[in-house]
């Protein structure tokens, strides 16, 4: 392994019998799933950074039952075959990371987040998988070498533009996935008196937009337990009153699924 590299001193991370280590004797341990954490105690800004464990899970439960699936597929079919490296920054519990993986057989493929509930949950599905490999690390200070990735991917997590073109071989590529206007409409109807539009990604510094896609679809959920882990992995629908709340799981529930999907090269 020659591509990660050390988050407190930047120096290339080795592999050793524990994990990895670096020139100047940082050591890392590989968890017993399989993945390495590389968020040292004092980047860390609250005990448990990222996504909450519940929220994770909530979020793995409805993504395996195929709510996001034409996402999923739309992506992979914009994945370009020549793609050895590919980084999903923010992966979560790695249900798209996974599928990248599976699209591109003989790519490595590299899966980043802060939350370690997250990566635990990736990377225990990802076991014995030799070209898939999941980090605890934050977005803001990739633990990788410079110009290593054919392509990063972020869905719904932040970035840091400096990071992204550092870790970016020369013409590599960016994915970004975010909301679309009417994401989940009917559900923010509900809760906001007053619905915001959700800010739409501008080209990182550094990068040139080389086309723009959006994917749109009607989503039913039918039963309650799916209905609540929808409630539970979106963070707005935290603020729904009890009574509103109940009345959803109550009913079937009926919404837009709305993506946009931008691609960018590095200039
Ligand atoms: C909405 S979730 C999306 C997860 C995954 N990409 C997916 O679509 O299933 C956003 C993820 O970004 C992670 N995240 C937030 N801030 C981060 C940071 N600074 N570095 C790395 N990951 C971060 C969260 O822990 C969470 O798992
Ligand atoms: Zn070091």
């Amino acid at each position: 392994m020659k591509e990660l590299r050390c988050p407190l001193c930047h120096q290339p991370l080795l592999q050793n019998p524990q994990g990895l280590t670096c020139a100047n004797r940082h050591q890392f341990d590989r968890a017993k799933e399989g993945y390495f954490n590389l968020l040292p105690v004092q980047n860390k800004h609250s005990r448990e950074p990222g996504d909450a464990k519940e929220q994770l899970q909530a979020r793995r439960q409805f993504l395996q039952a195929g709510f996001f699936a034409p996402l999923k597929e739309r992506l992979q079919d914009l994945l370009p075959t020549t793609v050895q490296t590919l980084l999903d920054i923010g992966c979560g519990e790695g249900y798209f990371t996974a599928g990248f993986s599976g699209a591109l057989p003989l790519a490595q493929v590299y899966g980043i987040d802060i939350a370690k509930a997250g990566v635990r949950l990736a990377a225990k599905a990802a076991k014995d998988k030799a070209a898939l490999t999941y980090c605890v690390a934050s977005n803001f200070d990739l633990p990788f070498v410079d110009e290593y990735m054919d392509l990063v991917t972020r869905i719904y997590a932040p970035s840091k533009d400096e990071e992204l073109w550092r870790v970016i071989k020369p013409g590599g590529s960016l994915v970004i996935v975010a909301p679309g206007e009417n994401h989940l409409l009917g559900l923010r109807m509900r809760i906001y008196r007053e619905v915001r539009p959700h800010p739409q990604p501008v080209t990182p510094n550094g990068f040139v937009e080389n086309g723009h896609h959006r994917l749109s679809s009607e989503l039913a959920v039918r039963d309650r337990e799916m209905c609540s882990a929808l409630l539970a992995m979106t963070p707005f629908a935290w603020r729904l009153a009890p009574e509103l709340r109940e009345a959803l799981l109550a009913s079937e529930l009926h919404d837009t699924l709305d993506f946009t999907i931008t691609t960018y090269s590095k200039k």
